[in-house]
């Protein structure tokens, strides 16, 4: 939510400020911005829009070799150019990138810029006037800085150029991401690794209320205590090339495509080669003190979540809840004596579930971040952290990571489970399962042309449907509305199969798509049931079933897998069906109206 980026000491800054721009655009795009700057001679150029738009209006401009940039997700004033970051103090001499939210803005304003005329209404602009304010009191540019940060109340990851010594960025973080990355003989900052990647696969972690002066050689780190700290860099794992779409049309299709890969990566991750659990028996050993099991998590990690309550319930014997962290943050349900949380999320960032996680650490209860950025920071604060290891996901509908945080929740529930002596988890052999599952992932992301012409059949000119189906199906059922509706505009809901005709089947008209997923032996005829129901009432059904439970006219026949294992397959069709929609719609697949991937404001 907001990226930013930063680079000093290096004359092709205009270019890394874009290119790491271009990289942060899963953050947010509303807007975007840049500010170069080299022996007090400086530019600004801020735009509403897309990246691709601001490096329009830079054509041309080079020589700096300081810069800042940001690309943006509104939360205080729309998307227009004043809103927009670097924000230049009135007096020209401070200008700010920030990601985050500044809760007391308005009482900042108040007190230091009755005589400042703004001019947006962002809460950042007002932290620029603020250190201006300080500077003009006779404070140094690092007292200013530090003194605005004393006053300031929210969440920030803060870059700031001083116009009169801009061989120096100052940084700050608090909440929200934030990271240096070291080159040779200039430096670079950044909300994420994939931002600086290209240049740089050295990082330095910055922990929250730690304040920075960068240079081009130089990185000084302060800690609250106005203390020097001294930490080492670490190598990413992350290849440039991770980060690039490749011959595919849009990041969504490159993911979906990896799914395969990823159920093998994490057999190898997770499992040793006779299948034994890989899992560390810390966490094992936590778990299995516990009487109940809360997973956390938000949009496709939330219903994630509700895959993972069904299996770990199964596998382990022990009782599971799933809670969307935006409620749970200040509705905390009564808890068990002995609870255990589990956060599902893909970024590691998301601050509706680090509002929990934090409530969690202050109660001083046991917890897991199930993510697939390490060292993000709902793996840092969280007990213990199993990854994804999905590779970056880069579109803002979650795909891989959704099957890969399936599939850590089965190998999790297996190792607890065999732990607690439960035949169930014994008897599923996972190496065996999973690998038949990336086989069959493989042979349905083969059949692009049928959800394409499906997706033409079914949802050409809708503006509504619905995903029907019970038990894991819900559950899935669930994700897939959220896909079409994410990326497609179209209004979808998921809906448990039996509950639809005590309410919702109302909105059932001649013409309404309705997608029918069975794999449930049990509840198939019933569902089955519910689909002749709709279709009486002029629902155009397409209906998805598994091998064995599937009748003539079935739109798609998935081939067999494991019972607990289904959701893993029964995602791909829906992911291409979203992916078609918005296609068809002739929609921005990979950056959806209005949404982020990473969302650090509550
Ligand atoms: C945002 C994204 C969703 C994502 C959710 C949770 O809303 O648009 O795609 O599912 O955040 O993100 P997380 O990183 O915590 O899994």
């Amino acid at each position: 939510m907001c990226g930013i980026v930063g680079v000093v000491g290096n004359k092709r800054a205009k270019e890394i400020v874009l290119t790491g721009l271009h990289k942060l655009e899963y953050r947010g795009y509303d807007s975007a911005g840049i500010m170069l700057s080299e022996n007090a001679e400086f530019t600004v150029k801020k735009t509403p829009g897309r990246v691709a738009e601001l490096e329009k209006e830079v054509v041309g401009i080079d020589g700096f070799s300081t810069g800042i940039g940001h690309t943006r997700w509104a939360t205080h004033g729309e998307p227009k150019e004043e809103n927009a970051h670097p924000h230049l103090s009135k007096s020209g001499r401070f200008g700010l990138v920030h990601n985050g939210v500044i809760e007391n803005f308005s009482e900042l304003k108040e007190k230091y810029l009755t005589d400042v005329t703004l001019a947006g209404e962002t809460d950042s602009e007002v932290i620029v006037e603020v250190v201006d304010y300080f500077s003009r009191k006779g404070l140094d540019t690092m007292s200013a800085f530090t003194s605005m940060l004393k006053e300031v109340k929210g969440s920030y990851a803060l870059a700031l150029i001083d116009i009169e010594d801009d061989s120096r960025l100052f940084l700050a973080k608090h909440k929200s991401p934030l990271l240096i990355g070291l080159g040779e003989d200039f430096n670079l900052v950044g909300s994420d690794a994939m931002a600086m990647i290209n240049e740089t696969n050295q990082f330095v972690e910055i922990m929250d209320k730690e304040r920075i002066v960068l240079t081009a050689n130089t990185m000084t780190i302060y800690n609250e205590n106005n203390e020097e700290v001294v930490r080492d860099a670490y190598t990413a794992e992350i290849d440039a090339s991770d980060t690039e779409k490749g011959l595919y049309p849009h990041y969504m299709s490159k993911e979906i495509d990896e799914q395969p890969a990823v159920m093998r990566n994490l057999i190898q991750e997770y499992l040793t080669t006779e299948g034994a659990s890989k899992i560390p028996t810390n966490i094992i050993s936590d778990m299995i003190e516990s009487d109940r099991i809360y997973i956390v998590g938000c949009g496709t990690s939330w219903h994630a979540g509700l895959v993972g309550k069904k299996m770990l319930e199964e596998l382990t014997g022990i009782p599971v809840e799933v809670h969307l962290a935006s409620e749970m943050g200040y509705d905390m349900p009564l808890l068990s004596k002995n609870p255990y949380f589990i956060f599902l999320t893909q970024s590691g960032e998301t601050a509706d579930s680090r509002q929990v996680l934090v409530k969690v650490n202050e109660l001083g209860l046991p917890s897991l971040t199930i993510t697939n950025v390490k060292g993000s920071t709902l793996s840092r604060e969280a007990t213990h952290t199993l990854l994804l290891h999905a590779g970056p996901e880069i579109a803002v509908a979650s795909t891989k990571a959704y099957t890969s945080q399936i599939a850590v929740m089965l190998l999790l529930g297996k190792a607890l489970g065999e732990e607690k002596n439960r035949k169930v988890a014994k008897e599923l052999d996972l190496i065996h399962e999973l690998s038949i599952v990336a086989g069959v992932m493989e042979t349905l992301i083969d059949d692009k042309d049928v959800y394409d012409r499906l997706t033409r059949e079914y949802l050409e000119t809708t503006r509504n449907a619905f995903y029907i189906g019970r038990g894991l199906d819900y559950a899935v059922s669930l994700e897939g509305a959220l896909k079409l509706k994410e990326i497609s505009y179209i209004q979808a809901e998921g809906f448990a199969a039996g509950e639809l005709k005590h309410g919702t089947i109302a909105l059932i008209e001649e013409g309404t798509p309705v997608i029918g997923l069975i794999s449930n032996e049990v509840t198939s005829a019933h569902t089955r049931g519910n689909i002749i129901e709709v279709e009486s009432r002029g629902a155009k059904a397409m209906v998805i079933a598994l091998e064995g439970l599937d009748k003539p006219g079935d739109d798609i026949v998935l081939p067999h897998v494991h019972s607990l294992l289904t959701p893993l397959v029964m995602a791909i069709p829906l992911q291409f069906i979203a992916y078609y929609a918005s296609l068809h719609r002739d929609l921005d697949v990979d950056k959806p109206r209005n949404l982020a991937k990473s969302v650090t404001v509550e």
